[in-house]
């Protein structure tokens, strides 16, 4: 059974959602939606697919996160009552000492059954560990999550110019996880859009395709793939030739040269 996020579109992405069990880096820059995708995730979790979450987070305050899922929607009080959800919030120096993930996690697990967890964020967690104990920590806090049979979402800031996305392209962390979901702004005719693409998926096939979304008052809407533009990823966009255009062309060609011949 996949574990799906219930964002539709994503799910048809991943060819029905994530493996379980998997580990998932949801990477992405500010302000692009990861925190909301990863709760958006956990409240379909518990509402729609009898599956239960935890919110994980060093980033913001129970207060914050408690207004901002009412703003979308989503009354995560609720599903604590109901034991369908917890949310943590806590330190990386907490979770980093030694059996810190043990002690945090296996409460709250056991009084949820929970199948999901999100961690907001492993680069809020990066900045608490050296470079060289970086991959080792994750590949620790993975391996417990994994042990423990939750399929995770793992957020990563990236940010081009910083050392973090470099630990990320270094393949330190990309080779740890089985599956990336990158949300990334692109530049088309001038106008900045919003994209969604998943890297890479560990045993199964999924959408190679780059797909359009917007943060709406009811979380991410994921639309249709960029289907007419190459080099979004390059950051350099130009539209390809549609079949049209590209049929136009062939005809031209072919005209011409009966005229030439
Ligand atoms: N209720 C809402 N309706 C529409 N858009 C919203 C709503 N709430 C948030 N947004 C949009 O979502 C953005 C932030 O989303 P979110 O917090 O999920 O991003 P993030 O990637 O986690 O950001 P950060 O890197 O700061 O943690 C806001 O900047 C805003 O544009
Ligand atoms: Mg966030």
């Amino acid at each position: 059974m996949r574990q799906r996020t219930g964002v539709n579109e994503l799910d048809e992405m991943l060819c029905g959602g994530f493996l379980p069990g998997d580990a998932v880096l949801l990477a992405g820059g500010a302000g692009t939606g990861k925190t909301t995708l990863a709760l958006q995730h956990l409240v379909n979790g518990a509402t729609q697919f009898g599956e239960s979450g935890i919110y994980l987070t060093f980033e913001q305050l129970p207060n914050q996160i408690y207004r901002d899922s009412q703003a979308l929607g989503w009354d995560i009080r609720r599903l604590e009552d109901e034991d369908k959800f917890r949310l943590i919030c806590t330190s990386p120096n907490i979770l980093l000492e030694d059996g810190g993930g043990e002690n945090i996690l296996s409460e709250p697990i056991k009084e949820i059954n929970a199948q999901r967890i999100v961690v907001d964020s492993l680069s809020h967690l990066a900045m608490f560990t050296g470079h060289n104990e970086l991959r080792r920590e994750l590949y620790r806090l993975i391996m417990l999550l994994k042990a423990k049979g939750l399929g995770s979402l793992l957020i990563w800031e990236s940010d081009e110019r910083s050392d973090q996305s470099k630990a990320l392209a270094d393949g330190g962390i990309s080779f740890l996880v089985d599956c990336i979901v990158s949300l990334k702004p692109v530049e088309i005719e001038s106008t900045i859009r919003k994209a969604l693409v998943v890297w890479k998926m560990r045993g199964s096939d999924h959408d190679k395709r780059l797909r359009q979304y917007e943060i709406t008052s009811h979380g991410i809407e994921v639309s249709s793939p960029f289907t007419n533009y190459e080099g979004l990823l390059t950051g350099s966009p130009r539209r390809s030739m549609t079949e049209d255009a590209a049929n136009n062309w062939a005809m031209a060609f072919a005209k011409n040269k009966q005229k030439h011949s």
